[in-house]
């Protein structure tokens, strides 16, 4: 059968990963969570300062599926370290440079090259992968996306307050559909889904089925 790309954009926890995570295993697709390499790339920013946004060459980003998907640099998996407050708060900064953006855009075009990948973000519609047969722009209202992302921090032994992450979540949004360079943004051919009022299974039923239509 023909394989096909799957690109899902859309503001920060509106479900993109959960989705392309059970989308990728129902095609039997690889998936690739850019944001994670956005993540790892900060992560390394502040541990390091900004030397590091020049030397990129040096440093490997991967995933290994065996148990859940960890993501290393280099060797270190750093999968817990890039779900961190201090990541977090800094990823739309990191993330606006040219230089992690162009390092990591030509990473990932290069993993889409095979096809049958579903792949996250926000600018993989727009410029990652713009001939991706399906675009998906995923959005939901910002409080269900901080309830949601609650319940997640809840069960990585996180408490934080809802308006908080509300407050932040929205925040995060601004500076990443603000920024000079591939903001966030629908585009043009993407299918829009509001999944606020959708289950998972709900959203995962009608990727599919869209995805079928193009295989
Ligand atoms: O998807 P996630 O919320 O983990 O992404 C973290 C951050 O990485 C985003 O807020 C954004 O600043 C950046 N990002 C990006 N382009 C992508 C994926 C993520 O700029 N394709």
């Amino acid at each position: 059968i023909n394989k096909i790309n799957i690109a899902i954009d859309g503001p920060a926890a509106a479900g993109k990963s959960t989705i392309s995570k059970r989308v990728a295993e129902q095609l039997n697709y690889i998936y690739i969570d850019t944001g994670a390499m956005y993540r790892a790339v900060t992560l390394l920013y502040i541990e390091n300062g900004k030397d590091i946004i020049n030397n990129l060459g040096n440093v490997e980003i991967s995933f290994k599926r065996q148990d859940s998907n960890r993501v290393f640099l280099n060797d270190r998996d750093v999968t817990d370290e890039i779900r961190s407050q201090a990541v977090t708060a800094n990823v739309s900064e990191v993330s606006s440079f040219e230089e992690v953006r162009n390092y990591l855009v030509a990473m990932q075009q290069k993993i889409g090259l095979e096809k049958g990948v579903v792949m996250d973000g926000r600018d993989i519609g727009t410029t990652v992968l713009p001939d991706a047969e399906l675009k998906i722009f995923m959005q939901a209202s910002p409080r269900v996306r901080a309830e949601r992302r609650l319940l997640e921090e809840k069960a990585r032994g996180n408490n934080i307050d809802l308006d908080k992450l509300t407050s932040q979540i929205i925040r995060r949004d601004e500076l990443d559909m603000s920024r000079e360079i591939s903001p966030l943004v629908q585009a043009d051919d993407a299918v829009l889904l509001d999944t606020t009022e959708l289950s998972i299974e709900d959203v995962e039923a009608h990727i599919l089925y869209l995805a079928k239509q193009k295989i």
